[in-house]
């Protein structure tokens, strides 16, 4: 993260003495990236080590391995529906990973409840951003507390210690998963690291955690860290992991509403990075863009055909996330909860006469709001879970003998 924050109470001087609790020495740790060199916190224990075990750790109660179905071997678009997967369980234990690659993992959750009390989870091998389709609640970390809502990206560092609590009777999660830290793309930043006036995003506008009073208590608190592909170890430590007096650095949990993405138009049709808020790895070799498509006008030149080309970018695949159905290139295919995959390997595009209907809407802002992923030099695979909600039909989707009821006006101004 570009932003370095301080919250809490801290030693005037880094790794100096300092008593939070009058007489007990504090205990600092450095939560850190990309070895010693990346973006880093520190962090200042009234009293333990993080490192305290007080039982052997075991296997958890579940897993998150991804598994892979036979037919993932054959080259084909998919569309998986993800509104029709069930709404269970809490925040982990509902995520199910529909497609992977080696460096990134794309998941949903539908929970219907808080994590178990003083239970909690990290992420030990792959940085994570939720995005929230549905739901409000708080995710509480070692860092602080961060309301979330409908509509905003949840961005946690590799190695928090967090839980998830619902105060809606159920949530929508897109979990996004990347080896590497994810961050805003660091083309919008200047050399002083502060947004530059031409960027979509404003790196103030991001909401960072609240950080309560310290827990200094004894017990046993169980955390649940997912490593090695997926496979999840129990650890108990013997105090609460909540036990900060403060903390500062630019490796912390943040939230950023995707309308806080201030779209970027021009005169005729612009490619996706102009929609990119995050990045991942050393793009463009690895890792990923993640793009927001927010409400933006279409081009307003007297001929634009606001429709986007058929297009493949052969050293992507890319993964796309519909909010709504206004989304006019796919008019009648998707849904709120459409999941596409398009392989780098084959083209995709408008179907039908989505670009002779697109016509209508030249110059008019456009009611769609999706999440859009393309990997770098990363084949994904669809998993068994992702495979069970396909639409089988997909790939015939584009068959211009097929007609497609439409399901929204996609070219549309939402306030007109
Ligand atoms: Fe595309």
């Amino acid at each position: 993260m570009v932003m370095i924050v301080k919250k809490g109470t801290l030693p005037a001087t880094p790794h100096t003495e300092f008593y939070a609790i009058p007489g007990v020495l504090a205990r600092e740790e450095i939560h850190g990236s990309y070895g010693f060199s990346g973006a880093w916190s520190r962090k200042v224990h009234v009293r333990y080590y993080p490192t305290e075990q007080v039982k052997a750790p075991r296997k958890a109660d579940f897993d998150l391995v991804p598994e892979f179905p036979p037919e993932a071997d054959i080259l084909q678009p998919y569309h998986i529906t993800t509104g029709l997967m069930p709404f269970e369980k809490d925040a982990i234990r509902s995520r199910r990973p529909i497609v992977h690659g080696p460096r990134t993992t794309l998941s949903i959750s539908k929970p219907t409840t808080s994590m178990p009390p003083e239970t909690f989870f990290r992420n030990g091998e792959r940085h994570e951003v939720y995005f929230v389709q549905e739901g409000v609640g708080v995710v509480r970390s070692e860092y602080g507390d961060l309301g979330f809502r409908k509509d905003v990206y949840i961005a946690i560092p590799k190695g928090t210690t967090y839980r998830v609590e619902l105060t809606s009777p159920k949530a929508w999660f897109l979990l996004i998963e990347s080896i590497y830290p994810i961050n805003f793309a660091p083309h919008y930043f200047n050399k002083e690291g502060q947004a530059t006036l031409m960027s979509p995003v404003v790196e103030t506008e991001i909401e960072t955690p609240t950080l309560p009073p310290f827990r200094d208590a004894r017990g046993e608190y169980p955390i649940d860290v997912k490593h090695s592909g997926g496979k999840v170890t129990r650890i108990t430590l013997g105090h609460h992991p909540f036990d900060l007096s403060g903390w500062e650095g630019a490796l912390y949990p943040f939230v950023f509403d995707i309308k806080s993405h201030h779209g970027i138009a021009r005169e005729i049709h612009t490619a996706p990075p102009m929609h990119q808020t995050f990045q991942s790895g050393n793009v463009p070799h690895s890792g990923f863009s993640l793009c927001s498509f927010v409400p933006v006008m279409a081009g307003w030149h007297p001929r634009e055909v606001p429709a986007p080309y058929a297009h493949f970018n052969v050293d992507s695949d890319e993964l796309m996330f519909f909010c709504n159905p206004f989304y006019g290139a796919r008019e009648g295919v998707v849904e709120e909860g459409s999941f596409t995959f398009h392989p780098g390997a084959t083209p995709h595009s408008p179907q039908g006469n989505a670009a002779q209907k697109s016509l209508a809407g030249r110059g008019k802002v456009q009611g769609r709001l999706a999440v859009m992923l393309d990997t770098y030099f990363e084949s994904m695979r669809i998993t068994t879970q992702g495979y069970a909600y396909r639409d089988p039909e997909y790939v015939l989707s584009w068959d211009e003998g097929r007609v497609h009821a439409p399901k929204g006006e996609g070219w549309e101004s939402p306030s007109a």
